[in-house]
Parts: C-alpha cells; structure tokens; sequence
C-alpha cells in the first residue's frame, strides 16, 4: 500500500493543490496529514477544505492547535501570533471545530504520526521540535526564553530519545512534520547497552535538501526491515530549506520516497500582500526560508 505524506502547508492553497494532484497521479492509496494547516498563509478554509477531502487521518498541528484554542494556556506559536491570528481572520466556525477535533498523536501496529516530537505527552508532542541536521542546531535556532523542555528537543540528543520511544511502544517508525525540512534517520538494530559509543554510532540522518538539488525533483531511500526510521516529509506551503518547491513523501512498503513539486508561489505571495503582515512573511514564499 503506497500512502502520501503531507505536513505544513500553512493555507496556502496553490501549493496543496498541487501536491494532491502529484499524490493522484502517483496513485497512492491514502493520505496522511502531520499537522499545520494553517496559519502564515492566505487560504485558510480551501486549505481545511482539501485536507478534509483528500486525507484519510490528520494529526493536529501548533498551528491549528493555537487558533482552535485547544489548550488556551499553553503558548504554540510563540512570536507568531499576530501573523497567524490575521492569516487565520476568516477561518468558520466549523472548520475551527473541525481543526479542535483533530488528535495529537496517531499510533498503527508499527508507526506513530505526530506533529512534533513523539517524545512527549500532549501537548508538548504538538509544539516541540525534532531537528535533524547538525548545522541547523545552532543557538539562534533556540529561541531565546523557550521552556527547558522545548530546548531539551532541540539538544544533540533529540533523535536518541525518539528512537527509544519508538523502542518503548514497540514501533519501528515515526513520522514528524512542525520544522518544514525534510529529512529520514535510520538506526540500526541495537546490540547490546543501548548508549555504547557503538549504538550512538548506529543512527544515519539523510537531509531531504542534499538529496533533491533544484535539477532533480525526488529522492528514493531503500528501507531495511529490521532497522528503526524517523521521517520528516518537509512542509507543503512553506519550506525552510532554502528550495521553495512544495515538499512531501510516499511510503510504500520498504521504499520511502520525497518528492519536490514546484507551484504558482507568486499567486500566494499577491495573495498576502494584503495582509497586515511582515514582508519577510511575504517574501519567505518564493525564498523558501
Ligand atoms: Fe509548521
């Protein structure tokens, strides 16, 4: 069964658009969604409408958690707000309701879909990031004042944690969305005192954006059987990678595969130019970051 991959397409409408007809064309036989469906971008109830229409489950995201107030003491979208609140003004009433009834965390018999980081009970598993790439873990990655929690995800040790998570609800793969870049970790079978230098030595991170140069537009990973994965699909509506093409994945039994899809990007950027919002939110579209 081949199933698609999407996460963070943040209202913009061209961009899933997009992606939904690739995933059709591709004949997946579902969809999955990790989250973020709004918020940042123009379109917030076509996007909800599609998501609703073309996926099969959904996870909430910090996005969508924020602006259906599912926990009003809990702060998800941090200096954002102002952007997501005036992108998110015209979202109904029902598609509201809809976002609120979403779950955080979804578990089959192997895999776990979550917005976040599998790690962490609700509603941390909404909010706090799982980052792969060694040169993205830098200090103006953490925002200053985050909760220790929220560091502690960002710190070397993120991906060592999701992998004994998956070892303790004895599941072999996890799929995350939230830091729009896509990316896989493997980790080999563990022999052995779980922390030996040989087992940390185990883990292999693939970055999505090493892999899909702007001449290519997939890229395919062979996965072992016996091995644990960690995936990211990257975001649909607004990557981080400095590629502006919209990103997502098929899984389809021991072949996972990313795929880059450009769209209309200056039709959402006219979109937003109305808006109360920041150029760089504007701009962030056709820069991909
Ligand atoms: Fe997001």
């Amino acid at each position: 069964m081949a199933v698609g991959i999407i996460s963070d397409i943040h209202g913009n409408i061209e961009a899933l658009e997009v992606v939904v007809s690739k995933l059709h064309e591709l004949g997946v036989d579902r969809i999955g969604c990790l989250g973020d469906i709004v918020g940042y971008g123009p379109n917030p109830n076509e996007t909800v409408e599609l998501v609703k229409q073309s996926c099969d489950f959904i996870v909430i995201g910090n996005h969508d958690a924020f602006v259906a107030n599912c926990y009003p003491d809990f702060d998800f979208v941090g200096r954002s707000w102002g952007i997501v609140t005036e992108t998110t003004k015209d979202l109904s009433k029902a598609n509201k309701e809809f976002l609120k009834s979403l779950k955080p965390k979804i578990r089959t018999a192997d895999i776990i879909f979550v917005h976040g980081n599998p790690a962490y009970p609700r509603p941390h598993c909404i909010r706090d990031y799982l980052l792969a790439d060694m040169e993205l873990r830098t200090e103006k990655r953490i925002i200053p004042g985050t909760d220790p929690i929220q560091a502690r995800c960002m710190s070397r040790y993120g991906l060592a944690e999701v992998f004994e998570c998956l070892t303790r609800e004895k599941r072999k793969k996890v799929f995350v969305g939230h830091t729009h870049l896509g990316f896989a970790s493997k980790r080999l079978p563990i022999i052995g005192e779980p922390d030996s230098e040989e087992n940390l030595d185990k883990i292999t991170v693939y970055m999505i954006k090493h892999n899909i140069p702007a001449d290519k537009d997939f890229f395919e990973l062979e996965l072992d059987p016996d091995s644990k994965y960690i995936f990211n699909p990257g975001s649909v509506g607004q990557p981080r990678d400095l590629d502006n093409r919209a990103s997502f994945m098929v899984i389809d039994r021991n072949k996972a595969t990313w795929y880059r899809c450009a769209y209309d990007y200056e039709k959402t950027m006219k979109k937003l130019s109305v808006l109360k919002i920041p150029d760089r939110y504007k701009e962030r579209i056709s820069e991909g970051k």
